[in-house]
């Protein structure tokens, strides 16, 4: 059993083989995931909302990503690991450099950025000095109150074109990986065959080359509200191995996500 690397997704991606991804915040589930198949783990920022309670993820450190990623990474054998930046941890390229290492040293095998044009001298840096990036674009939570609201992103012509600039930019700048969140269907299948790089998909329709859920939605258990795009797998199976394995299918064939999961 072979570690999975930015060059396994780029293989899957060559091959069309779709690849799944999800949060994880402990050793034990981290554990179930990676023996059961699931590709990339991330120590999600989204743990501002499903463990700790808040109404974003703005509040979450760097010293509590760090913390869930020593846990997460004792878990795990198989999957590439990412850790989340969280909000003004990488304001400054500087910055970037200092609060990614101490996440490194944690355990990720890369880290993932929030943002487009303004983040490209960061992602460089970072590269060059041996931190591989994952960028992520579209609805990007962090920004959620310059946004007004977690609204979908992408609509209109101008917002689209601005995505796909920012995702070609980013892969330019290094960029070994990208997450999209809450666009148009369209929109993430313009960006999947523009980049080299593979393009993982949350809320952006079945055309990326992964698909990541927080694993909260999947098992139906994040409390208040569930976004229209994920799905409860632990409901349609009844056991979390069942579930984990389930999503993998459903991901693999392209059951998943369906059209009432997508936004066209
Ligand atoms: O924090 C998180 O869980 C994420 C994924 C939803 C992509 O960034
Ligand atoms: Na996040």
């Amino acid at each position: 059993m072979s570690k999975i690397t930015s060059s396994t997704l780029l293989k899957f991606k060559q091959e069309g083989k779709k690849f799944t991804s999800l949060t994880a915040y402990d050793a034990s589930f981290a554990s179930a995931f990676d023996s059961e198949g699931v590709d990339v783990l991330l120590v999600g920022d989204s743990m501002g909302m499903v463990l700790q309670g808040h109404d974003d993820t703005l509040p979450v450190s760097v010293e509590d990503i760090a913390y869930h990623t020593r846990c997460v990474r004792r878990g795990v054998k198989r999957a590439l690991l990412i850790a989340d930046m969280p909000f003004m941890s990488y304001a400054t390229p500087e910055q970037a450099m200092t609060n990614a290492a101490i996440l490194m040293q944690a355990g990720a095998n890369m880290v993932k950025v929030e943002g487009g044009h303004w983040l490209l001298e960061t992602v460089t840096k970072l590269t060059e000095r041996g931190i591989p990036v994952c960028a992520h674009l579209g609805l990007t939570p962090q920004s959620v109150h310059v946004f007004g609201g977690f609204k979908i992103q992408g609509r209109d012509a101008n917002n689209a074109q601005r995505i796909l600039d920012e995702a070609k930019a980013i892969e330019a700048a290094g960029a070994q990986l990208l997450v999209v969140e809450c666009i148009p269907a369209p929109l993430a299948k313009a960006i999947s065959e523009a980049l080299t790089i593979p393009v993982i998909g949350i809320g952006a329709g079945a055309d990326t080359d992964g698909q990541i859920l927080v694993m909260h939605d999947l098992l139906g258990i994040s409390s208040g509200y569930i976004p229209r795009f994920s799905k409860n797998y632990l409901k349609q199976t009844g056991e979390i191995r069942e579930a984990i394995r389930a999503y993998i299918d459903e991901v693999e064939k392209g059951i998943f996500p369906g059209s009432e999961h997508t936004f066209s």
